[in-house]
């Protein structure tokens, strides 16, 4: 029988998953994945030195496996659906996306279909400085809000647009950047609170909420900055320290993510695979 351990890394966040590589799609560990994954949010397996290979059979053994290589500027590697996530000029021409992940996010809020389930990366090349990737639980964070505020959230509903999520990145956006951010992507209205199937309620946040639907511009922004904020707080909250070889899951219906600023001539470098969702959100 294939052995598995997950140890929890923080009270609202985080596991750590102990298991052998070969082991990774019997199904028993499969199974154990999926569950602590929804429990824990984030779940860590130190070292494991994936292959792409290896990784997208793993990613398959999860669910069903999503092509973002089309989708997104940059780069694709060897493998089709591996995606790499790097600043290196030599690979990535157009690194907006890239910067605008160090603001906290949620993957594909701006494209139409069901959020992405979850997301895996594996570090290939760490940065000496900075690229910490910060995990944020929004199931946590709605569930510790104070009864006040949950009221007044009730029934909110946020546009979400890539051009709010690539603001910060950008002094000033050209005609020409706004063109090419609305050919990939879409304007979307969700709600703030999103109630899933399973019943459990999470925030939705991040740099995309451009703002709050019916609401002047300047009462919207403040609540979903505050929400951000809040989702945002140590208590709710993983850094994960990568090392060589990490593999890192995590639930995008249920956490938010972004990266610590790390210089392009790092040559940081993640090997991406994400796993499609299906609960349209409610
Ligand atoms: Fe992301």
């Amino acid at each position: 029988m294939a052995r598995i351990e997950v140890e929890n890394i923080k009270p609202h966040l985080g596991g750590i998953v102990h298991v052998e590589k070969a082991d990774l799609c019997e199904p028993e560990v499969v199974h154990e994945c999926q569950n602590a994954l929804e429990d824990r949010g984030v779940l860590v397996f130190p070292r494991m030195n994936l292959t792409d290979r290896e990784q997208l059979a793993f990613t398959d053994c999860m669910g069903e496996r999503v092509n973002y290589t089309r989708a997104v500027p940059g780069s694709s590697a060897a493998e089709p659906d591996v995606y790499r996530v790097t600043l290196d000029e030599e690979i990535n021409d157009s690194p907006e996306y890239v910067l605008g992940t160090y603001f906290w996010h949620i993957d594909g809020v701006t494209t139409n279909m069901p959020l992405p389930k979850a997301t895996l990366l594996t570090a290939r090349k760490v940065s000496a400085r900075g690229g910490q990737t910060e995990f944020a639980n929004t199931y946590a964070a709605y569930e510790h809000l104070p009864d006040w505020e949950k009221a007044e959230i009730e029934g909110l509903r946020a546009l979400h647009t890539v051009e709010s999520s690539l603001r910060p990145v950008f002094e000033e956006p050209t005609e020409e950047d706004r063109k090419r951010w609305s050919s990939m992507a879409v304007k979307m209205e969700h709600p703030v609170v999103w109630t899933h199937a399973s019943g459990r309620r999470s925030l939705l946040v991040g740099s995309h909420a451009e703002r709050i639907v019916g609401m002047p511009l300047p009462d919207g922004r403040a609540i979903l900055y505050r929400l951000a904020e809040w989702a945002g707080q140590p208590d709710f909250r993983y850094t994960h320290q990568w090392q060589e070889g990490d593999l890192v899951i995590w639930d995008n219906c249920g956490v938010m993510h972004r990266v610590y600023p790390y210089p392009a001539t790092s040559g940081r470098t993640m090997h991406r695979t994400t796993i499609a969702g299906t609960e349209k959100i409610a």
